[in-house]
């Protein structure tokens, strides 16, 4: 499988949101991860669909948008409407009834979907929801934050997932080029980075 590079926007220089976007783009990202936060399903605030809506004018990346909120089905739109092009709701969040509504009405707009669990969340919550999912986030730190450390922990959950799911896993959180390799070997394809990507003096090299 061809492994994808998602710099984590929430690592980025605010000031200067567009010229950093910019940078990655140029630098070979294949698509930019958007962390929202509400400060309830997680201990931090930060980005809402305006700031979605206007770095999609910025970029032709596509917009990878992690969900970490409460009550996601309340919003999937506003960040649909904002140019998001793929969606990531979390297992923690909502009910196995009310993603499989949510994921037919953004594939009925071609909308990618994805799922997260946490690290502490085992597959069995998501098992009989892959079938409706274009990919997995597994996270490998717990939310909230970027600049944590990659927890090993995850990488048997990974392999076993691999085992039981052909689409895109991505892995989020503390990913950097000393990690990256075990976490290709068991089965993911998709590295969602903050830190070591923005914080790279040379971002192409990272990347
Ligand atoms: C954590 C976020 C991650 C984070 C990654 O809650 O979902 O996407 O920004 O940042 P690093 O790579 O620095 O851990
Ligand atoms: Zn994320």
């Amino acid at each position: 499988m061809k492994i994808k590079i998602a710099p984590s926007i929430l690592s980025a220089d605010f000031s200067c949101l567009d010229k950093e976007i910019k940078k990655v783009e140029r630098a070979g990202a294949d698509m930019l991860h958007i962390d929202v936060m509400d400060g309830h399903f997680v201990p931090n605030i930060t980005i809402g669909p305006v700031v979605v809506k206007y770095i999609d004018r910025v970029t032709k990346l596509p917009l990878d948008v992690h969900l970490m909120i409460e009550k996601p089905e309340e919003f999937v739109d506003d960040f649909v409407g904002a140019g998001s092009d793929m969606i990531t709701l979390h297992i923690e969040t909502i009910k196995a009834s009310g993603f499989r509504l949510q994921a037919a009405r953004l594939k009925k707009k071609k909308i990618k979907v994805g799922l997260s669990l946490n690290p502490s969340t085992p597959l069995a919550k998501i098992k009989s929801l892959l079938r409706y999912v274009d990919f997995v986030l597994v996270m490998s730190v717990h939310p909230g934050f970027s600049g944590q450390k990659f927890m090993p922990s995850v990488l048997p959950k990974i392999k076993k997932l691999r085992s039981m799911f052909k689409g895109d896993i991505s892995v989020d959180g503390g990913v950097n080029d000393k990690v990256a390799g075990g976490i290709i070997k068991a089965g993911a394809n998709v590295l969602a980075a903050g830190s070591y990507v923005f914080g790279a003096k040379d971002p192409k090299r990272a990347i």
